[in-house]
């Protein structure tokens, strides 16, 4: 694979790609993006991803964007392109280009960027030990300030803040509460518990992004009749139950087995979740839209 960039509409090697140096997304982090991965050429519910950002297109107010069909096309000719067979996509927009907040002083013509690239985030051994978390002080956006649903790039200082004190803990992930102190989601993914049988993850309400890869562990769950309730968590609910896992497009999903360095249920991947993993690794080969398999 080579890494290829599409920045609005043109095609190039990813070192040749440059941006505008007054781009809004680059000066004041006003913008969206999406992170979506390439499966044995599948790309992995493409339509969901885009569906999420182009509702963040309309509730930001981004004006100008691309259509719909259009982005969808740049983004298989830009995998195509890359001769992506497993592979990371990110997709970018800013408002704009332009120095000043004020958007009506800006050209207000979205630029929009789509990246081919690979992304690990946890080591592969984590994926079979478990993942260790710790609470972190610091805490997810309330909604009248900026709704976490929302997957805008100036959101991610905060998470890039959570992840540092997980850092300086040593822990693999931080958990962020919200500012009620319910337990909310991990940096870059959504936090799932068992607890005697029944799968539970933090409702949507509780400030957190709607995760793409939560939703297919929702459709799972169904699919396997294990029973679900998405509802506000404290971290009693995490430390007492019988297992954990995170959820995300980046980090796809992995086991977590401790929480603040407390043991969760017997401190290794639990079964359920070894379950729900490997019906994840067969639909992310299949749900999705296909790319050609020409080498170019
Ligand atoms: C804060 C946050 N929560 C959850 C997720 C998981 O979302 P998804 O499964 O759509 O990648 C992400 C991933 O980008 C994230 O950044």
């Amino acid at each position: 694979m080579r890494m290829m960039v599409n920045w609005n509409g043109r095609i190039t090697p990813l070192e040749e790609a440059c941006l505008p140096v007054f781009d809004h997304a680059y000066l004041y982090g006003d913008g969206l993006f999406e992170g979506i991965r390439i499966y044995s050429r599948n790309i992995f519910k493409l339509d969901p991803h885009l569906k999420r950002l182009y509702d963040g297109v309309r509730h930001l107010d981004i004006r100008g964007m691309i259509d719909y069909d259009e982005l969808k096309q740049r983004v298989i000719d830009t995998a195509e392109a890359a001769n992506a067979e497993n592979a990371y996509i990110r997709i970018s927009v800013s408002r704009g280009t332009g120095i000043g907040l004020n958007p009506e002083n800006i050209d207000q013509t979205p630029n929009v960027m789509i990246a081919i690239t690979r992304l690990a985030l946890y080591p592969p051994e984590m994926y079979e030990s478990g993942v260790q978390v710790v609470t972190v002080s610091t805490r997810v956006m309330t909604p009248d300030s900026l709704d976490p649903r929302i997957k805008s790039i100036g959101r991610y200082v905060s998470n890039i803040q959570a992840k540092l004190e997980a850092n300086r803990q040593g822990a693999g992930e931080g958990l962020m509460l919200n500012a009620q102190g319910y337990v909310a989601e991990a940096t870059g993914d959504n936090l799932f518990i068992v607890s005697d049988g029944v799968l539970r993850t933090p409702h949507p309400s509780c400030g957190i992004l709607k995760g793409i890869t939560r939703g297919t562990v929702l459709e799972i769950a169904h699919d396997l009749g294990i029973p679900v309730v998405e509802d506000w968590l404290t971290l009693h609910d995490v430390y007492t139950a019988d297992e954990a896992f995170l959820t995300g497009t980046a980090a796809e999903i992995i086991p977590m087995v401790a929480l603040d360095h407390r043991p969760i249920g017997e401190g290794k991947p639990g079964e359920l979740t070894t379950r729900i993993i490997a019906e994840f690794r067969q639909r992310v080969r299949v749900d999705g839209v296909r790319i050609g398999v020409g080498v170019r």
